[in-house]
């Protein structure tokens, strides 16, 4: 592709908007957890735009969506793009979403364009690649990747103890889950646009990064059985206090994963759960969700380790008892260089400053990169902020991604 795409953003960032207005929570707060009515209005609001850029859409038995541009070579394994939708409580607009509308509007500039793909371009939209519901992410690409098997899945339950089964269901989502894996080759190559979630792209003044590998996440359950009991009669000798020993947890994993001494060490307590939640009621029991990452998966796991010596250690010295339970610990992915170069050549046509670097945040891409050669390509979000509702990203920043995706798919389908 040789032309520079001449649409205008404004059409896009309206669509970024009208998508964040689906929300569970009062605008701007975006929160769209799977399953829930704003997840199914907001894919039957994306499902429409793809419909009338006269894409073929096929949904999955857990709700993953392929919208196909059909190339001239339909029996050539197809290049993939895509993102999520699914918007964690408390969100923005611009995670994901990003990535999916992005994609679309890269499709459209090339259909504008009049370039005509050789293999077909098929664009995602992936279930639940936020832990929200089920605490695990990436639910549709895990699956994809056959990382997450069909009697693995049908297991999960969330906090209303409703079944991934039940509540795939009733979204209208019925086949069997056996269907979902997809097969190494499937996809020729698969690449994702996403914001880069941290502050390093805006700090340099770069309009692109490459993301050459992505970290490898963590997470374990902590259940801590304490006794309960009235606050101002029971003394404090003898006590034990669930939430005691949890906040000596909390800061036994600050602890480790500052101890590696390398940046790229990671660990957060994002739940905190108190029984009976009650001021003048000693908590007797704690649940705890962890999220443990870093590139070096051996590394990451000595963190692990050093968790589980200090539930040892805690449940010892308290008197409470400890269970773990271990939700996932996944390897990190390498990006494929063929696909980087393609993306730098992409850059560098279109005048557009970048660098490699790492990704810390998960993505899809980490699963897919069980079934075909991923990359990711990152624009900057203001102040590294994601994960909350000012998360922005300039239509300039979305349009120099969307650019460089669009002559990357181009490429690669060609
Ligand atoms: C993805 O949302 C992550 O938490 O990295
Ligand atoms: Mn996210
Ligand atoms: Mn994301």
């Amino acid at each position: 592709m040789t032309t520079k795409p001449n649409r205008d953003i404004d059409h896009l960032i309206g669509e970024l908007n009208i998508l964040a207005q689906i929300s569970e929570a009062e605008p701007p707060v975006v929160t769209r957890v799977v399953f829930s009515e704003a997840d199914l209005r907001a894919r039957a609001y994306v499902k429409g735009l793809f419909a009338d850029a006269g894409l073929t859409i096929r949904e999955d038995a857990i709700g993953n969506t392929f919208a196909r541009w059909q190339g001239s070579d339909p029996d050539l394994a197809p290049i993939g793009t895509g993102s999520h939708i699914d918007a964690i409580p408390n969100a923005g607009l611009y995670d994901g979403c990003v990535g999916v509308l992005g994609g679309l509007e890269a499709i459209r500039v090339l259909q504008q364009l009049g370039f005509q793909p050789r293999r077909s371009i098929e664009l995602i939209i992936f279930t639940s690649e936020e832990p929200t519901r089920f605490g695990l992410g990436c639910l549709g690409s895990r699956m994809i990747g056959g990382v997450l098997s069909p009697s693995q899945a049908t297991a999960l339950r969330d906090k209303e103890c409703r079944s991934l089964d039940e509540l795939r269901t009733q979204a209208g989502f019925s086949g069997s889950l056996d269907s979902v894996a997809l097969a190494r080759g499937h996809y020729h190559q698969f690449v994702e646009l996403h914001i880069e979630q941290g502050p390093l792209l805006e700090q340099e003044g770069l309009d692109l990064g490459l993301v050459t590998a992505i970290a490898a996440p963590a997470s374990l359950r902590i259940q801590i059985e304490g006794e309960g009991g009235h606050a101002g009669a029971k003394l404090m000798p003898g006590r034990k206090d669930a939430l005691a020993a949890a906040a000596e947890l909390i800061l036994a994993l600050e602890s480790a994963a500052k101890s590696t001494g390398v940046i790229d060490t990671v660990a957060t307590v994002g739940v905190c759960e108190v029984f009976p939640g009650a001021v003048n009621s000693i908590p007797s029991r704690v649940r705890l969700e962890t999220d443990i990452r870093d590139i070096d998966a051996a590394r990451r796991d000595r963190v692990l380790t050093s968790l589980h010596e200090a539930c040892s250690d805690v449940s010892g010295r308290r008197g409470v008892v400890i269970t773990t339970e271990l939700v996932n610990a996944d390897p990190p992915a390498t990006c494929d260089p063929v696909i980087l170069d393609q993306l730098e050549a992409s850059a560098i046509a279109a005048g557009k400053s970048f660098k490699r670097m790492v990704s810390r945040a998960y993505h899809d891409s980490l699963f897919m990169a069980r079934i075909a050669p991923v990359a990711m390509l990152f624009i900057p979000c203001r102040g590294g902020v994601s994960h909350r509702p000012d998360e922005y990203a300039s239509p300039e920043w979305i349009g120099a991604g969307i650019h460089v995706l669009a002559r990357t798919l181009a490429s690669l389908a060609s």
